[in-house]
């Protein structure tokens, strides 16, 4: 395969963890891969920390987009990307997820001729309202190739009419988990003062949770409620703390509640996995706590990730009385174990791309 050129396109931090092994699996076999980097999260603690802890090579090209509104940013994706293949095609383009950059490169190649392929196809929230479902709706409907993380994920393929060249690969993250697990049960937290299964972990980004000041402020009297009885870590994510700072009320947080700056993806995963139980709106930590049959509350009022409530350890909440007595009771929770979540997603996908796409 070493005349076949492929891009792997990153922009934000779900996408890092996601390519990790694939990129590792695909160079071994020979391909030629270059690594784009959109440019979308650019911080150090974002960004370059996710490539460190990963091991993941330095990207080939970075378009340096950087934060603006949805349709600028995605604008400037396609128009750099766009560039950028006009000096040098490639054979195949894999976007991940459901972020801006997956669509925007996407739409790019796919009106340059260029196969494109998509991995983590199929999940739906049903809630337009969500950004990334536009993206994931739009990505699916024009792929060539979609690789689904579930049977679910296929049947919503199925309803929208792909019946061809959608192949269940299972969960990508989950490789990922796997390949670190050894690395993340040593991992030292010891900085924090904190007891294991006696604290809570939490994260927060979703736009219609921190953008909104009635919302926000009903989260956090929620959080400090909890925090009465259990710590609780938060990683707090740029978007979080310019509303908390515009809306003034980062002085409510009581003082159990421990913010700390966004972390790596393997402390992430350390803190997960000692926890008592995690407060998220996150997509890739609902599959993630699932995984490790840690208790999972979401601040969401739907998923695009079901199996995780129907197989896992996932529970959709409100900041309410309910989700209150539901976190501060004695939760364990048992999970099935998923199909094809197995950490062999990668080698799935390569094994079809060398057999179905050239
Ligand atoms: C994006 C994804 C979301 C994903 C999340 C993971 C879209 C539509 N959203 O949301 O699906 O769950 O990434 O984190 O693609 N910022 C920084 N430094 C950075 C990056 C962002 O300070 O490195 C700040 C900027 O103020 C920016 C804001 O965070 O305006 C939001 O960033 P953006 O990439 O637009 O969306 P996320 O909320 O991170």
């Amino acid at each position: 395969m070493q005349n076949k050129k492929i891009d792997l396109i990153v922009g934000a931090r779900p996408n890092f963890v996601k390519c990790a092994v694939l990129y590792d699996v695909l160079k071994k076999k020979g391909f030629t891969i270059r690594l784009i980097h959109t440019g979308q999260h650019y911080d150090e603690k974002m960004s370059d920390i996710f490539f460190k802890d990963l091991s993941i090579p330095k990207e080939d090209v970075n378009l340096n987009v950087g934060s603006s509104s949805h349709a600028v940013q995605t604008g400037m994706i396609m128009q750099k990307y766009e560039e950028l293949l006009y000096k040098e095609r490639c054979d195949l383009v894999i976007v991940f997820g459901d972020v801006n950059s997956t669509v925007a490169c996407v739409i790019t190649a796919a009106k340059l001729h260029i196969e494109t392929a998509h991995v983590e196809a199929g999940l739906r929230s049903y809630d337009r309202n969500m950004p990334e479902e536009i993206n994931r709706l739009a990505t699916d409907s024009i792929s060539n190739y979609l690789f689904a993380p579930d049977r679910g994920a296929v049947d919503n393929l199925k309803k929208e009419g792909h019946t061809e060249n959608v192949f269940l690969a299972g969960n990508i993250m989950i490789d990922t988990l796997k390949k670190h697990i050894e690395i993340i049960e040593n991992y030292n937290l010891s900085e924090y003062n904190i007891t294991n299964k006696k604290y809570i972990y939490m994260t927060l980004h979703r736009p219609f949770n921190v953008d909104n000041k009635d919302r926000l402020k009903s989260i956090i009297d929620f959080t400090n409620r909890i925090s009465e009885d259990y710590p609780i870590i938060i990683p707090l994510h740029p978007r979080t703390e310019k509303m908390l700072e515009h809306f003034d009320i980062k002085s409510n947080l009581s003082n159990n509640i421990i913010l700390i700056q966004p972390v790596s993806y393997l402390k992430s995963i350390a803190f997960i996995k000692n926890a008592r139980s995690v407060i998220t709106d996150s997509g890739g930590i609902q599959e993630e706590t699932t995984y490790l049959n840690i208790p999972c509350y979401t601040l969401r009022k739907n998923t695009e990730r079901p199996i995780t409530i129907t197989n896992g350890t996932n529970m959709l909440i409100e900041p309410d009385k309910n989700a209150l007595e539901a976190i501060l009771s004695d939760n364990e929770k048992t999970c099935d174990a998923i199909e094809l979540w197995d950490g062999k997603t990668s080698d799935r996908i390569v094994d079809f791309i060398c057999k179905e796409v050239f």
